[in-house]
């Protein structure tokens, strides 16, 4: 797909409505959501054994639709290990009381802490705008979450696609984007309040900044990718604190319109994979705490060859 197909929210019409996609042993039916960076899958049942192609026809989508939508899943977590470490290796993820027991690279997403009674770290994470992994010198590829409960309202998550969003930012302020490194560290920037003392003494200690261009290129497409985010994003090269702070909210400011924001409401048996690299999103945060929210989620560090 041409970048510029997708620039300014229009995509080729043979690509805007329902088609089918064919890897050879299986087929899969592709919807866009109009208006959205973000389709819905369907005819793949995910618990069963898929073939590479099926893998690599799911990443050509993802170019387009950075947001995939499955329905009526029902994915324990080994058939759940099983289909996310298709696309690549798995991240343990930093939060280390979150890994699941038998498979470290899947984490859960919970409200419910191990004795029945309300986790309220689980209820409030997530719940700023971030790239999971920006604090990383190498940040992921994807994140898949599964959901197996959710409360009725205010328990989704929200995305934005950051090529269309650094498209449509000033031409002035993409050129200062363009000269300008940013630094990462986990829970640093100015949303990043929610994530103080989750880290272990060690892990703390052992943080360090890492530096990523404020705009990067997407591998696939070569898209222009505004990559800065709130929870993570805390200071430029070169530019005192104040100043960064300012520069990140006012990003955010611009980024974050209603007509920019994909909505994912949660049903049980959904799971959705997202471009790490061309997205930021958040938990919606909005739900009463003793509504259980359980979602188990995978970080797919690095593609298969
Ligand atoms: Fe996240």
């Amino acid at each position: 797909m041409p970048k510029n197909a997708r620039r300014n929210g229009r995509v080729a019409k043979s690509l805007a409505e329902t088609h089918s996609i064919d890897t050879g042993g299986a087929s899969f039916s592709v919807t866009p959501v109009a208006g959205k960076p973000a389709a819905r899958i369907s005819d793949l049942d995910l618990s069963k054994p898929l073939e590479s192609p099926v893998f690599a026809a799911l990443r050509r989508v993802l170019v387009e639709y950075p947001v995939l939508v499955f329905g009526d899943q029902d994915l324990d977590a080994m058939a759940f290990h099983d289909f996310a470490g298709g696309f690549g290796s798995l991240q343990e993820h930093v939060l280390r009381k979150y890994r699941h027991d038998d498979y470290p690279g899947l984490s859960w997403l919970t409200n419910v802490a191990p004795d029945g009674s309300v986790d309220s770290f689980g209820v409030k994470r997530a719940t700023n705008w971030h790239s999971d992994g920006s604090y990383t010198a190498d940040p992921p590829a994807l994140g898949i979450l599964h959901a197996y409960e959710t409360p009725k309202n205010g328990a989704g998550t929200l995305f934005i696609d950051m090529r269309t969003a650094f498209d449509q930012l000033a031409p002035d302020l993409q050129s200062q984007l363009r000269n300008l490194t940013g630094l990462h560290r986990h829970g640093a920037g100015p949303g990043g309040e929610m994530y103080d003392n989750s880290l272990t003494d060690e892990q703390e200690k052992a943080q360090q900044d890492v530096r990523h261009p404020a705009v990067t290129r997407h591998p696939d497409d070569g898209a222009d990718i505004l990559y800065v985010n709130e929870t993570h994003t805390h200071r430029f090269e070169d530019m005192d604190k104040a100043d960064s702070i300012a520069l990140v909210k006012d990003l955010m400011a611009q980024v974050v319109r209603p007509d920019a924001i994909f909505h994912h409401h949660w049903t049980p048996g959904d799971l959705l994979i997202w471009d790490e690299r061309s997205t930021i999103h958040r938990g919606e945060g909005a739900y009463a705490p003793t509504e259980r929210r359980i979602m188990l989620r995978a970080i797919v560090d690095r593609f298969h060859e």
